[in-house]
């Protein structure tokens, strides 16, 4: 039987809890499928730093180099957030992981399940039969752009965005492809009427287009494209953007989905990529068994898909996500104000459920 090499980080705050869910749903599809996953642990970001005081341990990295998909929990914490003196932080670990790994590529689907329609503080009619994929670049621009210091004097600070070619060529190629496949209409995310950066992403954009006559381009500032997204978001299909617009857009586009606790996110390249939650550490609600884990379990639905092409077991876990949804119960971050009717679930509860309905 072949082997399933899963390397789980499950990193920082509700981390831990919500990956303890995905990994449920993984075991559960195991013994469904009779498919042998095999599991290891590694430390990323802040628990790193705390027992080795690296965000990202050589031994994680290694372990990471030698497994088939990682399952990323989440990263942060407010001693960090609270204090910019500190050299070593936290998501310094995160980003190296990506870089690392080469994973250059962030798939983020935003998609409703039609029961959580009245979690969102948006109107049910402009949300109902929404459906995005973005594809945000991950191992580029701002986040990673030289030089990026404090000046001598302490009084200003830089940061560089920086896009090759290159790099917008091969992410564009694949929101292309994955736009073929879908409603053949791209919005290409840029700030092309300010930033030299931006005007080269469009020209790329523009070119790797010739490739893909049949679908249709849009090219779109960021900010109104922030605006379009909360009026009418059924006008996206898929979204191709740079690392900094795409974080930015895709933590708003999470309120079409109900909840940033929905939203799942995969992080691709030539090697093993990482299965990640789209939302962070949430230090304010960190073992309380009050977070969402239906990030972590979609999460999974993307790694069997993706990395290990088990399509048929990838829709029956988010078949069983609908399922615990439809019969009501909730975690409180989708649970429905206007109404007295859901089930309220701790973290570990819907895990466990989700994996049961399996
Ligand atoms: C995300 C997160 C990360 C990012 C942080 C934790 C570094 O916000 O995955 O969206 O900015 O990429
Ligand atoms: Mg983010």
């Amino acid at each position: 039987m072949k082997a399933y090499r899963i390397l789980t980080i499950s990193g920082d705050g509700i981390g831990p809890e919500v990956t303890a869910g995905g990994k449920a749903v993984l075991e559960a599809v195991a013994r469904k499928y009779t498919l042998d996953f095999q599991f290891e642990e590694a430390l990323l970001g802040h628990v790193a730093i705390e027992a080795t005081g690296n965000p990202l341990p050589d031994e994680t990295l290694e372990k990471a180099q030698n497994s088939d998909a990682i399952l990323f929990g989440a990263i942060g914490h407010p001693k960090y957030d609270n204090d910019p003196s500190l050299k070593v932080r936290p998501e310094q670990g995160l980003l190296k992981i990506r870089k690392e790994l080469g994973l250059y590529t962030n798939i983020r689907p935003i998609k409703l399940f039609d029961e959580l329609i009245g979690a969102s503080s948006l109107k049910p009619e402009i949300l109902k039969g929404s459906d995005i994929l973005f594809f945000r670049e991950l191992t580029g621009g701002v986040y990673f752009g030289q030089p990026r210091e404090r000046s001598a004097d302490g009084e200003t600070a830089f940061d560089t965005m920086i896009y090759s070619k290159s790099e917008v060529r091969r992410i564009a190629h694949k929101a292309f492809q994955a736009a073929q496949k879908r409603r053949k209409i791209l919005h290409s995310v840029d700030k092309a009427n300010v930033l030299a950066s931006s005007r080269l992403w469009r020209e790329t954009v523009t070119e790797v287009a010739q490739d893909y006559p049949d679908v249709k381009v849009r090219h779109t500032f960021v900010d109104a494209a922030s605006m379009m997204l909360i009026k009418n978001p059924k006008q996206f299909d898929v979204v191709l953007t740079g690392n900094l617009f795409g974080d930015i857009l895709t933590d708003e586009a999470s309120q079409i989905a109900g909840s940033m606790g929905m939203l799942a996110s995969a992080s691709v390249g030539d090697k093993t990529g990482i299965y990640e939650p789209i939302h962070g550490s949430a230090p304010d609600i960190a073992g309380k068994n009050l977070a969402n884990p239906l990030a972590s379990i979609l999460s999974v639905a993307l790694m069997l898909e993706i990395a290990f092409d088990l399509k048929e077991p990838a829709n029956q876990v988010i078949k069983a996500v609908e399922k615990t949804l439809k019969a009501g119960w909730r975690t409180t971050d989708i649970a429905d104000k206007s109404t007295e009717s859901d089930k309220i679930l701790g973290t570990k509860e819907m895990g466990t459920l989700v994996a049961e309905m399996l």
